[in-house]
């Protein structure tokens, strides 16, 4: 008889257009892993007792998206240094005994997508984030660990910027403010994490000045090309890319963490492009 395959999921609200479940069957299938992962919708007041349920019924490992990613965060037994720090957790995994361990992947995804998938240095370089929500607090760490030149938030509302930026500072040379903050400057990285893009909108920016080698990064993906990634491409950026490379290496974290295996990320980011394009 053919054992169970072991039970993963993602929980969030909205959930339906998440394609963290085809990511791990296509992870699983390349690497022969006996699993099953499926996306659930919690209602917004029910992410603990759901969690609780799933991993009392023999669950392995969870997902948390938005918007339950603090309160995962308070579900965790223990936390890595990098989610405490973010506040945010995006994967749980059940260990051998019994406890629950809290993870974010997201910042590592997006690191690995800029620097191993698409080729960009960040090291010695000036890498501004517009945008100061949940999103960025969880890229911070693993961004100040490539050691950027200076790592540039900014803000519509700068004092959501500057705490962040305090919060961060002793892990590198991080300052945060209005959108002001990166007028006039010449920035060698910028990434878009604001939410303006969820509505098919351009986020508002500042003056900024993109240079010949100036990478731009959208946190959001879509199958056309963001309001920001338009913008890129008539401002002469060097290089242009969505999150779409994130969304599939954040994953593969989790992966690894649950399976101990790394799936390749190169033919499932082509084959989510595919899907992507085809909807
Ligand atoms: P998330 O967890 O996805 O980061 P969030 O905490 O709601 O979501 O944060 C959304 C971010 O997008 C904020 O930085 C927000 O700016 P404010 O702090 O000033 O609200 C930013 N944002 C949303 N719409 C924007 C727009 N049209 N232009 C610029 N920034 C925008």
């Amino acid at each position: 008889m053919t054992a169970q395959p072991d039970k993963y999921a993602v929980f969030g609200n909205p959930i339906k257009h998440s394609k963290s479940p085809a990511i791990h069957a296509a992870f699983a299938e390349q690497c022969g892993q006996h699993l099953h992962y499926r996306a659930v919708r919690v209602e917004l007041d029910d992410f603990a007792r759901s969690a609780r349920c799933f991993f009392a019924s023999g669950g392995k490992g969870l997902n948390v998206t938005v918007p339950f990613k603090q309160e995962a965060c308070a579900f965790a037994d223990t936390l890595t240094a990098r989610a405490r720090r973010a506040g945010a957790v995006n994967t749980l995994s059940l260990g051998a005994d019994g406890t629950i361990a809290g993870d974010t992947t997201d910042g590592i995804g997006l690191v690995r997508d800029m620097v191993a998938n698409l080729g960009w240095q960040l090291q010695g370089r000036r890498v501004a984030i517009i945008g100061a929500g949940g999103a960025v607090r969880g890229v911070l760490e693993p961004l100040l660990s490539e050691r950027p030149a200076a790592l540039l938030i900014a803000n519509r509302t700068a004092a959501r910027a500057e705490e962040l930026a305090e919060a961060f500072a002793s892990l590198g040379p991080v300052r945060g403010g209005g959108l002001e903050l990166l007028e006039g400057l010449e920035v060698d990285v910028l990434i878009n994490a604001t939410s303006a893009g969820l509505s098919g909108e351009m986020p508002a920016l500042p003056e900024i000045q993109l240079t010949v080698r100036s990478c731009c990064y959208d946190m959001l993906y879509g199958a056309e090309p963001t309001p920001f990634m338009r913008w890129a491409a008539q401002n002469t950026a060097w290089a242009v890319a969505d999150g779409l490379g994130m969304l599939v290496e954040q994953a593969a974290e989790s992966f690894y963490r649950w399976r101990q295996v790394r799936p390749a990320t190169q033919p499932v980011i082509a084959r989510m492009r595919h899907l992507l394009a085809a909807a």
